[in-house]
Parts: structure tokens; sequence; C-alpha cells
């Protein structure tokens, strides 16, 4: 099936049977937020992967008690980074250089450039400008999932600073970002399994100045 096809087969459940995805199922939905573009190239987040049930028992409450937390298969947490570093950047640096076989001087451009944005930037915009990068990689893991056959539910409603709390991320320099409910549909019991899409037509999303 083509993407455009998975896009309306798919919807954000609110019930999930509990059935279990296939962990290749799983590493290809990572893999598709890895290779997600993000600015400069940094990847400024971390996902974490919760298959542990005590630990999803104890986040269901955190999501305002969302049944389909704990009627997933597994729980991805996107955290944003809430602080860049030169630290950071020179590690961004060092797998270029492993990965293209190039020197540390030819980035020297690049690396002032990051540096200028890291020091030119506010805290605040900071946290905005990884949270940007962290949307589009949940997005990748959305369609990657869709192209699997595998259902998913892209979460904002739970408390960040209970969450941030519970699974360390403060200390880790990350601020959780949105949750990703991965399992299967409970058709019977979801009343938005077979309900129709609702969209804003094109007419209304898109301007065109073409000529
Ligand atoms: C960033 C984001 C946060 C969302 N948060 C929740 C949520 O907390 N709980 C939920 O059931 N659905 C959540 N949704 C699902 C949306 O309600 C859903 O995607 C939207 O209504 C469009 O419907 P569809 O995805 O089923 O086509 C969220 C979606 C996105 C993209």
């Amino acid at each position: 099936m083509s993407l455009k096809d998975v896009l309306h087969w798919r919807y954000a459940p609110k019930r999930m049977t509990g059935a279990a995805v296939p962990e290749e199922h799983i590493e290809a939905i990572l893999k598709a937020a890895q290779y997600a573009p993000t600015s400069m190239g940094l990847q400024p987040f971390t996902m974490i992967l919760i298959r542990n049930r005590e630990m999803v028992e104890r986040i269901r409450p955190i999501a305002y008690n969302q049944p389909q937390v704990s009627e997933a298969s597994h729980l991805l947490v996107f955290a944003s980074y809430s602080v860049l570093t030169e630290a950071h950047i020179d590690k961004y640096l060092q797998n270029i250089c492993a990965t293209r076989g190039v020197t540390m001087e030819s980035l020297d451009a690049f690396r002032r450039s990051m540096l200028r944005f890291m020091e030119n930037s506010s805290d605040e915009a900071i946290r905005v400008w990884a949270e940007h990068q962290t949307y589009l990689a949940l997005g990748f893991a959305i369609a990657e999932a869709a192209l699997l056959n595998v259902d998913v539910t892209p979460m904002e409603g739970f408390d960040p600073v209970q969450l941030d709390q519970l699974l360390g991320l403060q200390e880790k320099g990350l601020r959780s970002t949105a949750l990703l409910a991965i399992g299967y549909r409970d058709a019977e019991n979801d009343f938005l399994a077979h309900e129709k899409k609702v969209r804003r037509s094109l007419d209304e999303l898109v301007i065109r100045i073409c000529g």
C-alpha cells in the first residue's frame, strides 16, 4: 500500500488490544524516527522505549488515565534536549568525521555556525527549536507504523513535569515532548475505529501562488 493509502487507514486509537507488536516492527519505527531530517542534522532528541508493565502502569495516571497507554504493546517517549551544548555539537561533528572520513578542520565553518546559533539563542528558543525537530521524528515514526499496519497514538495529553521526574529526564538534559502508544486498535471497543477522517479541504489548507 502507498503512503497515501495507509494515511487513510491509520487513525489515533483510543483503545488498543494489548497484543504485542513484533520487535522488528518496533525497530523499524525507531529507525524511521532516526532518519527524520533535523535542523543542521543535530537530532536534538532522545527516545525512551518502554515495555516494562510496572513503568507503564506508573505512566498511565500521568497521562490522565488514557487507556491506550497501558493497552499499547510499547510506549515510546519522545524527549527533546532542554539545552544545546558545545559537547553535543562536537559529538555530532565527530560522527560526521567517522562516517564520511573527513577531518575536523574541514568542518570548522560549520562548527562555528552551530556555536553561533547556540550562543545567540535563548534557553526558551533552544527548547522550542529542539521540540520542532522532535515532532518531525514523531511524524516519521507515525508514517512508518502506518506502512507496517501497526497502530500508534501520538499523545500530548500527559503532565511533562511528572513524567520527567519519573524517568529522570531533567538530569539527562531532556524534557518529555510527546508519547507514542504503539499497538493494535481495539476496533470493537474504540468508538473512533469506524469513523470517517475529518480534515480541512486542500482548498482551505493551501494557499497556492503558482504563476
Ligand atoms: C501532537 C499530538 C498530540 C496528540 N495527543 C493526543 C492525546 O493525548 N490523546 C489522544 O487520544 N489523541 C491524541 N492525539 C491524536 C489526535 O487527536 C488525532 O491525531 C487527530 O484528532 C486526528 O485524527 P486521526 O489521527 O485519528 O486521523 C494527538 C495527536 C498529535 C499529533
